[in-house]
């Protein structure tokens, strides 16, 4: 069974093929319609669950068209409508899941529901974001990347922000791929211990540094999030704004980076807070080629699970 939870978990080689291979895909179909099919169907005949705990844009929509533009069918489901939102064990609906479809997509509030999905189930389960990890959109990010500027490897990648989700699978993307990772932010909201020891442990250290103009002085890549996430409390919200407002990414902070740097925002963005959008939609900025490339990226990716 190959599931694809997190970039740490995956091999390396199979994390270069999947990037390669969604660059020659997202080129083969180059200005064909979006709901054209590609002119291979490696997943004919194949049935995909897409199942939301909570919101999402891209990637509903980018794993429903990927599905769809390589020959398969998928089906929506909202964890709230399900048995699962309602009592039923998460194994039970692994079980039966795995019983009606050949994959299943999953964005959950609690890590802990992706893995238990993960190990009753069995057909492939892919992590479409947990509280914890957030995999699919950085592979987007490193095919965006190496898209523009060429191999990421060794590139230097600023995080300027919260020590979110999202940063975590950077965190794991810089020892898979070999960049280093600079994350800029207040203590209080640094990223887990355990991703900085994990890449401290594979001779990637991720450095911190207080000073978000220090820490962007020779960025290749400029990166940030929200400030508060879905699975933060809305309580929470004031608080992180005052402890965040210093690392906001705007147009006098990516002067420290190169002149060629990119900059990018997994979105959706709060316009303004965490970056303003003299920089969202200035020169350096990539983010809605990110966006495209979930769609991408996430094909490499599913056949990489299925093996096809
Ligand atoms: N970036 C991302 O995952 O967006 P959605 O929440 O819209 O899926
Ligand atoms: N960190 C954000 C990412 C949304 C795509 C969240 O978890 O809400």
């Amino acid at each position: 069974m190959t599931h694809f939870l997190d970039i740490h978990k995956t091999d390396p080689a199979a994390l270069r093929a999947m990037i390669d291979q969604s660059i020659a895909m997202k080129r083969a179909r180059a200005d064909r319609p979006k709901g054209a099919l590609d002119d291979e169907q490696p997943l004919a005949g194949r049935m995909v669950a897409l199942i939301f705990e909570k919101p999402s844009t891209r990637t509903r929509v980018s794993f429903d068209v990927g599905v769809r533009q390589m020959g398969g069918q998928t089906m929506v489901l909202s964890g709230s409508d399900m048995q699962l939102g309602h009592g039923e064990t998460i194994a039970d609906t692994a079980r039966v899941l795995s019983r009606y479809v050949d994959m299943i997509m999953i964005r959950t509030f609690e890590e802990e529901t992706l893995l238990e999905m993960a190990e009753h189930a069995s057909v492939p389960v892919i992590n479409g974001l947990t509280d914890r990890t957030h995999p699919c959109q950085i592979m987007a990010d490193v095919m965006t990347y190496e898209e523009h500027r060429g191999p990421i490897a060794e590139r230097k990648v600023v995080w300027s922000g919260d020590g979110n989700n999202v940063f975590a699978s950077f965190a794991h993307a810089s020892v898979q791929f070999g960049f280093d990772l600079t994350f800029t932010g207040p203590e209080p909201l640094d990223p887990e211990r355990a991703w900085l020891d994990l890449a401290e442990k594979a001779g990637r250290p991720i450095t911190i540094d207080r000073d978000p103009a220090r820490a962007v002085e020779g960025a290749d890549l400029v990166v940030t999030d929200t400030w508060v996430s879905m699975h933060d409390p809305e309580s929470a919200k004031e608080r992180r704004h005052n402890q965040l407002r210093g690392y906001q990414v705007n147009e006098e902070l990516m002067r420290h980076a190169k002149p060629d740097a990119l900059f990018m925002h997994c979105l959706p963005a709060h316009r303004n807070d965490e970056a303003t959008s003299g920089v969202m939609d200035g020169p350096h900025s990539v983010i809605f080629d990110e966006a495209e490339n979930r769609l991408h990226a996430q094909k490499a990716i599913m056949r990489h699970c299925l093996g096809v």
